[in-house]
């Protein structure tokens, strides 16, 4: 066999491997861009019945890039949608950079009960102007391996996204519980901080056990319910897994960041603590702007009585 032949017969494979792995990645780049808009009906045991019928807009891992490319496909999905409140479960914009984005996004959704919001993790996650103005290539890559590496040296105080979105009508809760009226209802809404940085407190954000109200958690990853006061909630929203954003064909997702899940069950309504969760794929990216077989999706939740 001639050198030229073992040459031809290696660059073949090799180059239709390549092939098929820039048409895979093509494919995932625009997959992550086509957001699905979904309807859920969830039957919830105990809803009051002024509360049936509640369309709810759930608000989840937009990651918002700072220079705002996915604003409009993210508001236009929105104003397809018809709901009545809405409900956010953090990691709105990739990291401080994208703030502005956020404020913007949220500015512009004009539900006719209000918007409510929990934060994540990546509230916290320094961008350039964080880590002191100029971007550069190694500053962008050094935030890229701590990200990679879960590291939360250079958290920033998210206290000034909190601000910008109180002034456009958001209710941001940390740790806290905040009651309303809902078609009648009591309503506690119980949010937590993120849970995979530790931050989450359910205990301090608990209304008082027993006594009277729908209780409705927003919690970024649904890891918030692994906590033995979790039961005392009757519905519960989360994200943070993105479905699993890559998922393979009959093994699922190698990644997911939560526990509470497994690697086939990583979004959708789950029992989580006994609790109905609501797990959203979200609706941006992290890290990779890549989706294989998780969507992204803009849900609008549906509550209905058990009867
Ligand atoms: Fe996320």
């Amino acid at each position: 066999m001639t050198v030229s032949t073992i040459c031809r017969r290696l660059l073949l494979p090799l180059s239709s491997g390549a092939a098929l792995g820039a048409a895979l990645t093509f494919y995932a780049w625009q997959a992550s861009k086509r957001v699905e808009l979904t309807r859920v009906p969830i039957v919830v045991p105990g809803l009051p019945p002024g509360l049936e019928g509640l369309r709810i807009l759930h608000v989840a891992d937009t990651h918002f890039p700072a220079n705002g490319e996915s604003l409009e496909r993210f508001l236009r999905a929105a104003k397809s949608q018809d709901y009545d409140i809405v409900f956010a479960t953090g990691d709105y914009a990739d990291t401080s950079d994208g703030w502005p984005v956020v404020v913007e996004a949220f500015r512009r959704l004009k539900p006719g009960l209000g918007i409510y919001a929990s934060l994540g993790g990546h509230e916290r996650y320094p961008g350039a102007h964080h880590a002191g103005g100029q971007r550069t290539l190694g500053g962008d890559l050094r935030r890229f391996l701590n990200r990679v590496r879960g590291s939360h040296r250079a958290l920033v105080d998210p206290a000034p996204l909190i601000a910008a979105l109180e002034e456009v009508g958001v209710t941001v809760l940390v740790n806290e519980n905040h009651s309303i009226e809902l078609g009648g209802e009591l309503v506690h809404l119980i949010a937590i901080d993120d849970a995979y940085l530790g931050l989450a407190d359910l205990e301090h954000a608990l209304p008082e056990p027993g006594g009277d109200g729908f209780r409705l958690l927003l919690s970024h990853t649904p890891d918030g319910l692994l906590h033995p006061r979790a039961a005392e909630v009757n519905l519960a929203l989360s994200g943070h897994t993105h479905g699993g954003q890559i998922r393979l064909p009959f093994y699922g997702a190698p990644v997911r960041h939560a526990r509470s899940v497994d690697r086939i069950r990583t979004a959708g309504l789950l029992p989580i603590s006994g609790v109905p969760t609501f797990v959203s794929r979200g609706f941006g990216t992290a890290l990779l702007p890549l989706r294989l077989g998780a969507r992204p999706e803009l849900a609008v939740l549906e509550l209905h009585r058990a009867d």
